[in-house]
């Protein structure tokens, strides 16, 4: 990673003025605002734009513009074929377009895309590596800390973005490149990392509220159920609330969480949940340890969903002042687009409701026509699938009206997975059958498709499903 990063950071310090562009989500918002911080930091002139994709439209504007140089964040690595005439810099963990990394380089360190030598590529797929060692704002990183090795405190916002990118969900912690980011950020006194319970909220939620959302893993009898959680920590004898507080799981003290976590595995156990799914009840936590106690951006994965909502809801600039240090003004604008986003997606499931879950043999499905935003369709596909009672041996693909087509988001259990299901690959072929295009991760991808094709793509989705998983073992 260091050796080109070094060398992008010289090409960054020799410009004039620097045009990042970088994506509306979580980790493109906290890679612009580390490429910002240390550019400003350097006295560098650079302005920051935001883009829900990188497209034909996009670059051509940036080839009119005639920018002296532009940073790519999060994105350029699928586009690199389009780029030709732009003198740019990416860090990006995307898969590079195919033939812009011919099998030699595949085998090399991060390193120069040499075919363009106005294009300078820093990727983890270049090494032979996945794209989870490292986020595009731990790519921005590796740059920043290039650029001045004072620039470690930016370690914090780095891992919010690999946090965001789920980039610790299949191992319960981070590995590869992110694990020196991590050790950057211990160093600088900016970060702790410490196995505790996985669930969402450890900061914010209420500690019994935290069980009660409980998704990942999903727990019986608690998950969903309010009063359940309440009387399962009352039995423990964890005092819910201090005074008028209630109390988070940041909270408990040491004792108390021991407890807790002891009692959640036997739980767990005893009610036939095996113990893969249980073992992910603890995990590696990122806490961002010079932030206010109770606060979101204290916790990484709370940190990155609050920075998530404001990109979902168009409003990237907002996630990107609190990632620069705003703790007034847009921090009080981001709590607000974070409230937002929750009862957007109560009114989401009261949509899917009304649409109705349809299945076929393989796949249920449903269509939220101009209900649900296409950049929130994907999560009221998981939040349906993963609640009580919904059928979680058929993946859901929901479909979504976009300005460019019919967005489509697919999602599925770890089970199905473990039994052959490549979400990526469906979406991808069913896609293109029919003219759009798509991909993504086993267990999530996602899709644009020409409008009226919706009956095309899911009977050849339903297929393609079928033939991975084969027939159901009960
Ligand atoms: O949009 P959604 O959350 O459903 O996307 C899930 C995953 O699918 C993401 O990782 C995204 O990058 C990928 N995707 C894709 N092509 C699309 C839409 C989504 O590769 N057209
Ligand atoms: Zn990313």
């Amino acid at each position: 990673m260091e050796a080109v990063a070094q060398q992008i950071a010289e090409r960054v310090r020799d410009a004039p003025m620097v045009r990042i562009v970088t994506h509306i989500d979580t980790d493109g918002i906290t890679g612009g605002a580390i490429a910002s911080e240390a550019l400003d930091r350097a006295g560098i002139a650079h302005e920051v734009a935001f883009v829900k994709k990188l497209d034909e439209p996009v670059i051509t504007e940036l080839k009119r513009r005639g920018t002296p140089l532009v940073w790519f964040i999060d994105l350029g690595a699928g586009m690199m074929h389009a780029l030709h005439g732009l003198d740019a810099v990416i860090t990006d963990h995307h898969v590079p377009t195919e033939r812009e990394v011919p099998k030699v380089l595949r085998s090399d360190l991060m390193r120069f895309a040499e075919s363009q030598d106005r294009i300078l590529m820093l990727n983890p797929h270049l090494e032979g590596a996945g794209s989870d060692v490292a986020s595009g704002a731990g790519c921005a990183y590796a740059v920043a800390r290039a650029l001045a090795s004072t620039n470690r405190d930016l370690a914090a916002v780095a891992i919010v973005g690999a946090v965001g990118d789920v980039q610790d969900q299949e191992f319960r912690r981070l590995s590869g490149y992110n694990r020196t980011i991590l050790q950057d950020g211990i160093d600088a006194g900016v970060l702790r990392a410490q196995i505790d319970l996985r669930l969402f909220g450890r900061e914010t939620r209420p500690a019994y509220k935290m069980l009660q959302y409980a998704s990942d893993p999903w727990i019986p009898r608690l998950s969903g159920n309010e009063d359940a959680c309440i009387a399962f920590l009352l039995e423990l004898g964890i005092d819910l609330k201090v005074e008028e507080h209630w109390r988070s799981w940041s909270d408990l003290d040491d004792g108390e969480k021991r407890r807790v976590v002891t009692a959640l595995v036997a739980h767990m156990l005893e009610r036939g949940c095996g113990v893969k799914e249980t073992e992910r009840l603890a995990g590696e936590t990122y806490t961002l340890i010079r932030e206010p106690a109770g606060s979101p951006t204290r916790d990484a994965k709370e940190f990155g969903t609050l920075v998530n909502a404001c990109g979902r809801y168009d409003q990237p600039e907002v996630g990107y002042r609190v990632c620069r240090g705003d703790r007034d003004e847009f921090l009080g604008q981001a709590l607000r687009l974070l409230r937002g986003h929750r009862e957007y997606l109560v009114e989401s499931m009261d949509a899917i409701a009304e649409a109705g879950i349809n299945t076929m043999d393989a796949i249920q499905y449903f269509h939220a026509a101009d209900r649900i935003r296409d950049t929130v369709v994907g999560i009221a596909a998981s939040l349906a699938l993963n609640r009580e009672g919904a059928a979680k041996d058929l993946p859901i693909i929901a479909f979504a009206t976009a300005d460019d087509g019919i967005k489509v988001s697919a999602r599925t259990t770890r089970d199905l997975v473990a039994r052959g299901l490549d979400l990526a690959a469906v979406m991808q072929e069913a896609s293109k059958a029919v003219g759009g295009f798509g991909g993504g991760h086993h267990a999530a991808a996602g899709a644009t498709i020409p409008p009226g094709t919706e009956q095309k793509f899911l009977e050849i989705a339903n297929r393609i499903v079928r033939e991975q998983i084969g027939p159901s073992p009960s």
